[in-house]
């Protein structure tokens, strides 16, 4: 299985910190948030990493990260995002790199107290389908949010005003191969972008999504509030704990 970090974007939600510098390179407590992400990776065993940005920023991160040996990694992959395609957009870059494998997607603002090596491990026993993370949350209409018929997800919807579950679908999601075939099905949403929810709905259509729950919190970090909510958590309790 191979690691997809998305890290593209214009942050607006978060100008005027993101007019000199791409959202993922603003600080979370004492390191620059792209860091959160690939440790996450990790730390589920996935060093070969693709990180794929976007903007007027890009190469700042070759500076900040060079080839990984900060992680203990001898490579990482780049790509680069023309345009504000979405999310879903963004992932189609990585299909040449994926090859024939699977991958583990990580949006490059989410930022976790623990670890996924058991979803990954999981996933990785059949490598088919699609597996999600799912954290309960306070203020889920912000969020992907799974519609639960007893512990069948029957749908995702996007950012609903009248949420129909409490949890979150977290930014972290695996996905067998057949990822790309669905991604060129894709149509643009009322926001104009390829949204990740429909690549999840097309495997929940297909009966071939699964799920688990993340322990220890979770958070995005996109917006001014959840930006210093994520410094708070890692200063008090650290993050990516294996
Ligand atoms: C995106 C996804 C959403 C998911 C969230 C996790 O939202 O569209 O489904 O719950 O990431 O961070 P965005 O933050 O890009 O609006």
């Amino acid at each position: 299985m191979k690691g997809v970090i998305l890290a593209g974007g214009l942050g607006s939600r978060l100008l005027p910190l993101t007019k000199i510098t791409n959202k993922h390179l603003l600080p979370v407590f004492d390191k620059p948030m792209i860091f959160y992400p690939i440790q996450t990776l990790i730390n589920a065993g996935i060093h070969d990493i693709l990180l794929v940005t976007g903007g007027n920023h890009a190469g700042d991160f070759l500076r900040l990260l060079g080839n990984g040996s900060e992680f203990g990694l001898a490579h990482i992959n780049y790509t680069y995002q023309e345009g504000e395609g979405g999310i879903a957009e963004a992932l189609r870059l990585a299909e040449y790199f994926a090859g024939d494998e699977s991958i583990c997607v990580v949006l490059g603002d989410n930022i976790i107290e623990t670890n996924i090596a058991d979803s990954v491990e999981r996933f990785r026993k059949t490598e088919k389908g699609a597996r999600i993370i799912l954290k309960e949350v306070s203020d889920p209409e912000r969020f992907g949010v799974p519609v639960l018929e007893g512990d069948r997800v029957v749908k995702i919807e996007e950012k609903p005003s009248e949420p129909k579950s409490k949890y979150a679908v977290t930014g972290i999601y695996m996905y067998d191969n057949t990822v790309f075939d669905i991604i060129k099905t894709l149509k643009p949403s009322k926001r104009g972008e390829l949204e990740i929810t429909d690549v999840n709905n097309a495997y929940i259509d297909r009966g071939e999504l699964a799920w688990d729950i993340l322990e220890g919190w979770w958070t995005d970090a996109g917006t001014f509030s959840s930006l210093h909510k994520a410094s708070n958590l890692v200063e008090k309790t650290g993050a990516n704990k294996l």
